[in-house]
């Protein structure tokens, strides 16, 4: 088990791609935002099986924080993540700061429309696919990459980010890693450690409940009924509901209360303090 390389400023990742790509080598980057689990570990597994190097970047970006969100309380566990990293045999880990992702002046964002605009996270978070697709761009332009590797967990973010990279020219590939969960069905999440509990026990009920409204769909019953039997479902069982929806798959557009083809469910609810999101294929 050899230790990564830890890299903090640009140049220096730039120096250690450009030598790796002297050799031939294929190169992944799996961004992340660090107090790693099984589901990123998953995509820097999934990175290894068709790239020769694998960087992992760390970065709490601040600009996909709403002022009100939890920027400065977000964990932070970066010797713990290198550990991770070093047994999974990543090559490298990219942990810039603030001040080296936006310097003084700085003033350049990506604006979106399409899935970003989709009223889903984008009506509850209103700047940060902004951040997000800006903070993205940055690494894929810093890094290089051959492929960049996000998870199915975040759906509206991949569709963004696919649609950002196509739309940019970004020549890199992306891909996705299926979303992975605890015994019980919860979708592991960095903010997972945030729940009590009592929170904890509840928490696996929007997997449960997308899965049964999936299966109720899939046997015919029209989507709007299924969705609003599942918000209350959610609801009852003691989430503050955001939105839960189905949706076409790629573009996020709503689809026809008949539609069987390409759907993705999507869910965001609120339980204390604590806000998850989760989604499903139906
Ligand atoms: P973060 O939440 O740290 O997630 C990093 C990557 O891991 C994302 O692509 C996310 O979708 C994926 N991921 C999280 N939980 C997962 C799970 N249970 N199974 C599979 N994959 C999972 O997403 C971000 O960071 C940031 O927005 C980022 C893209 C790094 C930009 O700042």
């Amino acid at each position: 088990m050899t230790s990564p390389l830890v890299l903090n400023t640009v140049g220096d990742l730039r120096r250690a791609v450009a030598a790796w790509r002297a050799k031939g080598e294929r190169i992944a980057l799996v961004p992340t935002m660090g107090a790693l689990h099984a589901g990123h570990v998953s995509l820097v597994e999934a990175a290894r099986r068709s790239c020769e190097r694998v960087f992992v970047s760390i970065f709490v970006n601040p600009t996909q924080f709403a002022p009100n969100e939890d920027f400065g309380a977000y964990p932070r566990t970066f010797e713990a993540d290198v550990a991770k990293l070093a047994s999974v045999g990543a090559d490298g880990v990219f942990a810039p700061g603030v001040k080296d992702m936006y310097p003084e002046g700085f003033c350049t964002t990506v604006s979106l429309s399409g899935p970003a605009a989709a009223g889903l996270e984008d009506r509850f978070r209103p700047a940060h696919f902004a951040g997000v697709a800006t903070v993205v761009s940055k690494l894929l332009i810093q890094a290089g990459p051959d492929l960049a590797i996000f998870g199915e967990k975040d759906w509206q973010q991949l569709a963004v980010i696919r649609r950002a990279a196509r739309d940019l020219d970004l020549p890199v590939e992306i891909a996705g890693g299926p979303t992975i969960r605890e015994a019980d069905g919860l979708a592991m999440s960095s903010r997972n450690v945030y729940l009590s509990p009592e929170e904890r026990a509840t928490a696996p009920l929007l997997h449960r409940t997308m899965t049964a409204c999936a299966a109720r769909i899939r046997a015919g019953e029209g989507i709007a009924a299924a969705m609003a039997e599942g918000r209350a479902a959610i609801e009852a069982g003691g989430f503050t509901l955001d939105y839960l929806e189905t949706r076409d798959a790629a573009s996020l557009a709503p689809v026809a209360d008949d539609a069987r083809a390409d759907l993705r469910m999507l869910v965001a609810a609120r339980i204390g303090r604590t806000r998850l999101i989760d989604n499903i294929a139906v």
